[in-house]
């Protein structure tokens, strides 16, 4: 389906739509020059600065610190076929029934057949999973069990697993010559042929807003990764660390690339429930190993759900849990692990463990209390399997992309393992392709001679909050027409303002961010009122059902699209 898009932010106007800008740079004005220029820094983008050849210049940039990112947060590990009674059917035949039929078996049967040679590039980066002695020593390294997964098929460092990979892959990239990081370096938009006038259909560069600077600067590139991460930050409730905002979908979009499959936003069922606790997972392994999923008066439910019961895929987890909420009217439910020896429970959990200590909670003696809350964005920006997008010299990798891998619902722990596949594949077709790509000559400037500082910072504070909870309340785990048509109404009414904003003050980084965010619930909300049925993350009371024949993926196409 290709939903031609109406609205703000789809405009023609020109480059940079719509701040003015066609200062060419003064002979003092430096502009950075790379290779290669990646933006972002956790798995997906360092595990491909890391696979391009060492003679290649590469920067990366991250927004805030280089290891802040959804990454270093990861608990419960990476899927693979490591396991000798695993097989890669096996592992296929899991993600394509979470998918509920919308996965792209070429993309799935891609990334499987690729998990091992993954792990054991991660393995020589210096990442130490937990090994398997002290349990049936089957393999060399301790596998656990998620939801969705037929098999135990899960690589992890305890309940680390995000923070041993981050840590390894920065330590790496800062030994390497030709890499450098660039922390507090924000994004701001793509400098295409297109947007110049210039014709042709090739990215040129970037502009960056250095923070610590205050300054927008010139990064030319041959060749440019969007490494973002996802958007979740579009919902008051989520799992994901603030950087989520969705930057590198809003880029590729008002730079013409397609995106598809915005609607399918996965829930995590499990998150802490605590008026202190700021997004902190509980994660599936907990379930994997055996824990129960509870009532207020400690009765197990899950079982009415699906016959998998705590180990079924997620979007049936966060409803049915959603679902006991909202018919007791309580406040959140329980995780229970506490039957388990406490031995065990630290061990496999140290990171959970503590940080539920730190809130007056011994999970080795009593349930946690646990909400689901907004997680992964299956959805993104579409790239082929070398991670090229609809620009040349444009690729994309992790979850700012929609490979088609995860269909309408993500298997748990598949997601670190698409960043490194993926990485990997654009960092070899990158350098193949480079020779074809000519160096970028001078851009021009971003221009600030027509802005001011903004005197209203509490339009940019309120509009934040304002979006991320209508996206909660009328684009969450269950939806309507009518709730869709009122989010529509709130986020061009927001847009306006927003467009208004930005073409009259200094960017920031928080009007950056918010530009963004809304920008992606958009695309969203269409995505979501184009689908006229319930199919795994997407839940609607209109369209109970899954809808009869062939399924098919939502995609949008701006109007500047070059295809
Ligand atoms: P991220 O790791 O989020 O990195 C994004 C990078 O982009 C950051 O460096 C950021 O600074 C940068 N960036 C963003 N916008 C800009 C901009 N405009 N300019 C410059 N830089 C920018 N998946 C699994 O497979 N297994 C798990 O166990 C697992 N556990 C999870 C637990 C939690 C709490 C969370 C939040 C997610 C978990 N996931 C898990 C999902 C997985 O961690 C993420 O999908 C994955 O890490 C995304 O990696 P990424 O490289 O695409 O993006
Ligand atoms: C978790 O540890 O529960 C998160 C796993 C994932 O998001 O894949």
């Amino acid at each position: 389906m290709i939903n031609k898009p109406r609205g703000h932010g789809q405009r023609l106007l020109p480059f940079p739509c719509p701040r003015p800008c066609l200062r060419y740079p003064m002979p003092h004005e430096t502009q950075h020059h790379y290779d290669v220029l990646v933006i972002g820094s956790g798995a997906a983008g360092l595990s491909l600065a890391l696979n391009l050849p060492a003679s290649l210049s590469v920067a990366v940039l991250a927004k805030s610190l280089s290891a802040e990112g959804s990454t270093l947060y990861a608990q419960g590990g990476v899927a693979a076929v490591l396991d000798a009674d695993d097989s890669v059917e096996s592992h296929i035949e899991d993600t394509l029934n979470a998918g509920a039929g919308l996965c792209h078996p070429d993309a799935v049967r891609y990334t499987v057949e690729h998990s091992r040679d993954a792990i054991e590039w991660l393995i020589a980066q210096g990442v130490a999973f937990t090994g398997d002695e002290g349990h049936d020593q089957r393999n060399d390294y301790h596998l656990t069990r998620e939801g969705g997964h037929s098999h135990r098929r899960v690589i992890h460092a305890a309940d680390a697993t995000g923070r041993a990979i981050e840590v390894s892959l920065i330590d790496r990239s800062r030994a390497r010559d030709n890499i450098t990081l660039f922390d507090n370096h924000i994004a701001v938009d793509l400098i295409t042929s297109a947007k110049l006038g210039l014709g042709g259909n090739r990215v040129l560069g970037v502009y960056v807003l250095d923070r610590t600077k205050g300054k927008v600067e010139v990064y030319r590139s041959r060749t440019v990764v969007l490494a973002t991460g996802g958007a979740s930050k579009v919902y008051l409730y989520t799992s994901n660390p603030d950087i989520s905002t969705g930057d590198g979908i809003a880029m590729a979009w008002r730079a013409g690339c397609r995106v598809a499959n915005m609607e399918f936003n996965q829930f995590h069922p499990t998150c802490l429930y605590h008026p202190k606790a700021k997004s902190f997972l509980i994660t599936e392994a907990v379930r994997g190993e055996g824990g129960r999923l509870l009532l207020p008066d400690g009765s197990r439910f899950m079982q009415r759900f699906d016959p998998r019961g705590e180990l079924a895929p997620r979007d049936i987890v966060a409803r049915a849990i959603d679902h006991e909420i909202k018919r007791l009217g309580v406040e959140c439910l329980y995780l229970d692990i506490s039957h388990r020896p406490a031995d065990f429970i630290r061990e496999h959990f140290p990171t959970v463990y503590a940080r539920c200590l730190e809130f007056g909670i011994d999970i080795t003696r009593e349930p946690i209390p646990v909400v689901p809350a907004a997680h992964y964005t299956c959805g993104g920006v579409m790239v082929d399997l070398n991670g090229r997008t609809d620009i040349n010299g444009l690729y994309a990798a992790g979850e700012v992309t929609f490979t088609g891998l995860h269909g309408a619902n993500r298997l748990a722990s598949n997601s670190l393992l698409e960043c490194l596949v993926f990485g990997r594949a654009a960092a070899m077709d990158i350098a193949a392709r480079l020779p074809e790509l000519p160096p970028v000559a001078p851009l021009p400037a971003w221009d600030e001679s027509r802005v001011t500082d903004s005197d209203e910072e509490v339009v940019v504070a309120h509009n934040w909050e304002e979006l991320r909870r209508f996206m909660w309340d009328y684009v969450g785990i269950v939806r309507t027409d009518k709730r869709l048509q009122r989010a529509k109404r709130r986020v061009d009414l927001l847009g306006g303002e927003i467009d208004e904003y930005y073409g009259n003050f200094r960017v920031t980084n928080d009007l950056l961010e918010l530009r963004n965010l809304v920008q992606v619930a958009d695309l969203i909300i269409r995505s979501a009122m184009a689908r006229k049925e319930s199919r795994g993350l997407h839940y609607t009371l209109d369209y109970p059902d899954t809808a009869p024949g062939e399924p098919h993926d939502t995609i949008l196409m701006p109007d500047n699209s070059p295809l």
